[in-house]
């Protein structure tokens, strides 16, 4: 074992303050990591302040982020995919069984015994599992991640969160040339989802509450804005679209966007607001439309993604903070004052 430097939240209304945890040293299989950057989810927020309660309490002292980039500094003897000096990512889990149907099929994100990279009960040392608001971190090889040499590495770190998060419905979904897609919401998963569904060809409406992000939405490669509390705006679209993707963190009326899909279209909720959404019946039953949900991804869609946005050169729009602000950017991404990620400079830590 040995001490590393981090950032966590004593309880639901601390601040994120320094701290020193310990982490596990290397095992055969594991690659530490000098974690280089790391991004700032929403999730991050909700869960140092226990929004996420009734599904998924948080244990403190709570170390959050799960958008990680950094260099591998040392690895196990029986690790076969990395080697001190490489680029490396870690999301948002760091184990699962391995032998459950989901992870042979490659969906570690639906394993019933996975470990998500924070708050979750660490297999190795006890306690629960602390993030990338740290120095550095050790993981198991096969939840580690290759980051493609090209990328800027703070706006890649979001890629491992925000990045997989859109790219796995919008996958799943048949998200192609020629198909009609929403992303509702422009923050850290919203503009992702907007580079993405753009880079697969798809033809890109954003809606928004903040009309001063029109200009952005277009440049990040929307084909059309829609500023979803003007109902005569989004009475012209009813009926259109063949897939939708939720982002928001909030309580919002889902049904408004419902109303927007075509036949046998579907909107996925990857937004967590901590209350349930009601959702008006008839709006799905006349069109045969579905809701649902989707977490992250597996590994090897990971992979895919990152390097689906190597050949794309595909990042994260960031801001890099260094880690001493970080209780004032959860303030700001509470007022969706963020373009369109925040990332943490790591070295803020060291120095
Ligand atoms: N499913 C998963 O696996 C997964 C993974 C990562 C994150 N998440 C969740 O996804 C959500 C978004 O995360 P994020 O990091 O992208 O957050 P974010 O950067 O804060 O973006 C959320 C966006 O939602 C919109 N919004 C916020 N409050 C709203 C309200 N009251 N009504 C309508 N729209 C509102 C804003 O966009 P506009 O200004 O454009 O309206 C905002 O930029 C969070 O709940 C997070 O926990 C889920
Ligand atoms: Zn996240
Ligand atoms: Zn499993």
């Amino acid at each position: 074992m040995y001490k590393a430097k981090a950032y966590s939240a004593a309880g639901e209304t601390a601040p994120v303050a320094s701290t020193t945890i310990t982490r596990r040293d290397p095992t055969d299989h594991d690659v530490q990591i000098e974690i280089l950057f790391c991004g700032i989810c929403h999730s991050d927020l909700h869960q140092v302040r226990n929004e996420w309660k009734n599904v998924m309490p948080t244990v403190y002292p709570c170390v959050p982020g799960h958008e990680i980039v950094g260099r591998v500094t040392s690895v196990g003897k029986a690790v076969t995919k990395f080697k001190p000096g490489d680029l490396a990512g870690v999301g948002c889990m760091v184990d699962s069984d391995r032998t459950c149907p989901e992870c042979q099929a490659g969906l570690e994100q639906f394993c019933p015994n996975s470990t998500l990279t924070y708050n979750m009960p660490d297999k190795h040392l006890g306690g629960v599992t602390y993030g990338g608001y740290s120095d550095s971190i050790v993981v198991d090889e096969r939840f580690v991640l290759h980051i493609p040499a090209n990328l800027n590495l703070a706006g890649a770190a979001p890629l491992l969160c925000a990045g997989i998060t859109t790219y796995s419905p919008m996958r799943h979904w048949g998200v192609t040339k020629g198909k009609k897609v929403g992303v509702v919401g422009l923050g850290g998963l919203g503009h992702m989802a907007v580079k993405i569904a753009h880079a697969l060809g798809a033809h890109v409406v954003v809606f928004t509450t903040s009309p001063n992000k029109k200009d952005d939405a277009r440049r990040l490669g929307a084909d059309e804005i829609i500023v979803s509390r003007n109902a005569d705006e989004m009475q012209k679209h009813a009926g259109s679209f063949d897939f939708i993707l939720d982002s928001v963190s909030a309580e919002h009326d889902i049904n408004a966007f419902i109303n927007m899909l075509r036949r046998d279209g579907n909107i996925t909720l990857v937004g967590a607001p901590d209350k349930p959404l009601p959702v008006s019946v008839f709006g799905l039953i006349f069109k045969r439309r579905s809701v649902s949900g989707s977490p992250i991804g597996g590994i090897p869609e990971t992979q895919e993604m990152l390097d689906f946005c190597g050949a794309h050169n595909l990042t994260a729009d960031v801001e890099v903070i260094p880690i001493q602000k970080v209780n004032e950017a959860y303030e700001r991404l509470l007022k969706s004052d963020v373009k369109y990620r925040f990332s943490i400079d790591m070295a803020s830590l060291r120095a």
